[in-house]
């Protein structure tokens, strides 16, 4: 098995937080490892327990394996430049939202304004466990959607989001040329041109 490159994590913060939040970062040097399903259940668990619009939990996760029948035709769908690297992921998790949501007391659905912005905060929590547990997870919105929800028979009133490449890190050597020179943790906007006080 070849050893991960070094990590150059440059980042800084302007205010304290956990580690976690910036030693996360989408590598895409990876093994291709197996992974066991257990690994990849304690990801999903944490994303299990992110906060939802009346706990309405509108996330959905399709998980494929390299060794899974669906693996070919779900890396088909993804944009030649991701195919560059994302061949070497132990998994790739497909990450949905349920459009419509029952209320509590009641057994009418009705469309849910927040299941995209719900479950996006499903795979932040998914990806922070995932390198808690010594796994790297890369979001990859560059693919073909309705190609990938016919793949993973995606139901109706769903909407596929985006696929997580889930891998170990791996060496860098392997990448081509423009992105083994991207292969470190990437910066931010000063929060100060994010966050203001009393209006945006
Ligand atoms: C919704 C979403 C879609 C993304 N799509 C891609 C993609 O198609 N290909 C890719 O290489 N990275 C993709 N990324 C990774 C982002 O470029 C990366 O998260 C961002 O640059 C921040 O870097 P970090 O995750 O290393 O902190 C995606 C990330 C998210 C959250």
């Amino acid at each position: 098995m070849t050893q991960a490159s070094p990590i150059n994590n440059q980042r800084k913060t302007d205010y304290p937080v956990n580690s976690q939040f910036t030693d996360r970062w989408s590598p895409r040097a990876l093994t291709g490892e197996p992974i066991a399903e257990a690994e990849l259940m304690s990801m999903l668990e944490a994303a299990r327990w992110a906060p939802s619009s009346n706990n309405a939990q509108p996330w959905r996760f399709a998980v494929v394996l390299r060794s899974d029948p669906q693996w070919d035709a779900l890396f088909n769908t993804l944009n030649p430049s991701n195919q560059t690297w994302a061949g070497k992921a132990s998994a790739l998790v497909a990450i949905a939202s349920a459009n419509l949501a029952t209320k509590a007391g009641s057994t009418e659905s009705v469309p849910n304004g927040m299941h995209a912005f719900d479950t996006g905060a499903a795979w932040a929590y998914m990806a922070l466990q995932a390198h808690l547990n010594g796994w790297s997870m890369h979001g990859i919105g560059g693919f073909n959607k309705e190609a990938g929800a016919q793949v993973l028979n995606l139901p109706a009133n769903h909407t596929l989001q985006m696929l997580a490449a889930v891998g170990k890190r791996g060496d860098a050597a392997q990448l081509p040329d423009a992105l083994r020179e991207r292969e470190a943790p990437n910066a931010r906007q000063p929060l100060s041109s994010l966050a203001k006080r009393g209006s945006f």
